[in-house]
């Protein structure tokens, strides 16, 4: 058995995928967490192909759903590393299964649901990180929790800042907890770059992204650094090139953070139990 059980969320493409088959590389034991049968498969093969004999598989996971989030989470086992790297940006309106605005619902909701049933688990292993992938587009985003369904004004990039905002207070909320609560958890928060993934759809120009943006891989490497460095100590926002960030004055916000923490508790009905008295 690999001495480090990771999940990345989103593993099937784009920089999930190189962060799953570098942490494989590195020994890792990975689940790629991934809402289609197909996509996932051909990742694993393709990660196999890359590391032949790495301890890898798929397991199904829709963000999108709490159910299937629900069922993903009562079938793992063992989890030492949770990357919540999968992301959907700048969509048109949406909602997710539950009826939660398609962004906020997949981005944040569905991560801080994943994360919470994982807790037990985490708190069992003895070095748990939790790794979020954000974004400087955060910096856009603001949290009214009077129209969280974004039902009197939707726009697709406000939206993505918005839920990319809540992974940051999310980061920085779960961190807290996890020191109140004497817990050794790291939770860290990342921010890519611009990275040429399937992100940004140009349908038959997509190879000439690569001209104009990061590499995948590059695009991976804060949160590999997040995910493996000795020199993290929670709480930290990284950017492209793993050094820290500064993140908007609204993601700082220790009374926003703990005001999303108990709308998302209220939303998901996952209740954090080993954090919540702290
Ligand atoms: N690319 C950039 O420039 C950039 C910059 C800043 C931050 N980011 C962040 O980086 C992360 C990874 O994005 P990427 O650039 O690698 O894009 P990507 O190639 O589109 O990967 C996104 C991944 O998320 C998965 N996903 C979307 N909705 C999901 C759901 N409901 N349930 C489970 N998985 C779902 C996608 O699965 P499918 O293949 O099934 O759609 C895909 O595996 C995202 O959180 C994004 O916000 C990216």
């Amino acid at each position: 058995m690999s001495e480090l059980a990771a999940i990345v969320t989103g593993a099937n493409s784009g920089i999930g995928l190189s962060t799953a088959r570098e942490l494989a590389r590195r020994g890792a034991g990975v689940t790629v967490a991934s809402r289609d049968p197909g996509r996932g498969g051909a990742a694993v093969a393709s990660i196999l192909r890359d590391v032949p004999g790495a301890d890898v598989g798929f397991r199904r996971l829709d963000l999108a759903d709490l159910s299937s989030v629900r069922e993903f989470a009562a079938g793992v086992e063992r989890v030492d590393l949770l990357i919540n790297n999968a992301g959907i940006g700048m969509v048109s309106r949406g909602v997710t299964k539950d009826g939660f605005e398609l962004q906020f619902g997949t981005n944040h909701l569905g991560h801080f649901a994943l994360t919470g049933l994982l807790l037990p688990l985490l708190l069992a292993a003895p070095a748990p990180r939790v790794v979020n992938v954000s974004s400087d587009a955060h910096k856009v985003g603001r949290l009214d929790f009077d129209d969280l369904g974004l039902e009197r004004r939707y726009g697709k990039m406000s939206s993505y800042g918005r839920s990319k905002l809540a992974n940051l207070l999310f980061t920085f909320e779960l961190q807290r907890r996890a020191r109140r609560a004497g817990s050794a958890l790291l939770s860290v928060a990342t921010h890519p770059g611009a990275t040429a993934t399937n992100f940004f759809s140009v349908g038959p120009l997509q190879p000439l992204l690569r001209l104009f943006l990061r590499s995948a891989d590059d695009g991976a490497a804060p949160s590999l650094y997040a995910a493996t460095s000795p020199l993290i100590r929670g709480g930290e926002y990284l950017g492209p090139t793993s050094k820290p960030l500064r993140p908007s004055k609204d993601a700082l916000d220790e009374a926003l953070a703990a005001r999303l923490w108990e709308v998302s508790t209220e939303l998901t009905g996952v209740r954090f139990q080993e954090f919540a008295h702290n």
